[in-house]
């Protein structure tokens, strides 16, 4: 079933002392004033950081650890790689692949992307997807069919079961750590979009039942119109996810 969901993809930033203090913020400030609300959070800090971030979280509750990468391989002599297995025996339940940010500096296509997704799903983790055109794309109006082939190569070859599992995250680079939001009407034309897709390569069922986040400098004061948008299911967060109140706020606006 799809759910409301705040993820948190700290990137490369902060500390281990900084990211452990932040999160211990987070916890405390979601606890004591998100009430009456089944809003779901991954916090997806850093590798180095995972294993004792994930024992901060309250047990049993929204929160849940999620990674910012995988490998594709699954043990061996990968010098520097981390592995699917190695993320959930740390107590990670998502991974997000396919950002724009892995697409464009380290060279990951749909093709290497497809091989994480089964990695990843192989052991037990949720990927949360992320497609999104450039500047360039959407002002030569090719939004749809570029956003059309990231979801057929990278992700519509996995079954019915595997599609399940998987949460979409549409992230337009253009707004991408530029302070430039979609708008909630252009976010909603493309996740509608995406939800027609997979209703046409999976069924109705599995479109309505898709997660699908909105990325892209979204922060507390844009939030609250963009997930009140009918096909927007909640944010996968950057900068404003590095800031207690702020995240905080954004998980409130649902
Ligand atoms: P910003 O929220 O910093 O724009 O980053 C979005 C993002 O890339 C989340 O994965």
């Amino acid at each position: 079933m799809r759910k409301n969901l705040v993820a948190g993809n700290w990137k490369m930033n902060t500390t281990y002392q900084d990211g452990l203090a932040l999160v211990s913020e987070i916890t405390n400030m979601v606890q004591d004033e998100v009430t009456g609300s089944d809003v779901e959070v991954v916090i997806c800090p850093p590798f180095p950081f995972l294993a004792a971030i994930g024992k901060q979280l309250p047990e049993n509750s929204r929160f849940h650890l999620g990674a910012q990468n995988c490998s594709q391989k699954e043990s061996g002599a990968y010098t520097g790689e981390v592995s699917a297995r190695m993320l959930q025996s740390v107590g990670c339940e998502y991974v997000i692949l396919g950002h724009s940010e892995r697409r464009q500096y380290f060279r990951e296509d749909n093709e290497l992307l497809s091989q994480k997704l089964k990695a990843a799903l192989a052991t037990g983790l949720k990927p949360i997807f992320c497609v999104g055109e450039s500047l360039e794309t959407r002002e030569a109006d090719d939004t749809f069919k570029f956003i059309s082939q990231q979801l057929q190569e990278g992700l519509f070859h996995l079954s019915n079961e595997e599609f399940d599992q998987v949460v979409i995250a549409y992230e337009p680079i253009w707004a991408i750590g530029t302070g430039k939001t979609a708008t909630s009407a252009q976010a909603q034309e493309v996740h509608a979009y995406i939800r027609e897709q997979i209703a046409q390569a999976y069924d109705a069922e599995a479109a309505l039942n898709t997660t699908i986040l909105y990325g892209g400098s979204a922060n507390a004061q844009n939030a609250r119109e963009l997930f009140s948008q009918p096909d927007v299911d909640g944010g996968l967060i950057g900068g404003a996810s590095l800031k207690s109140r702020d995240f905080t706020d954004i998980i409130k606006s649902f």
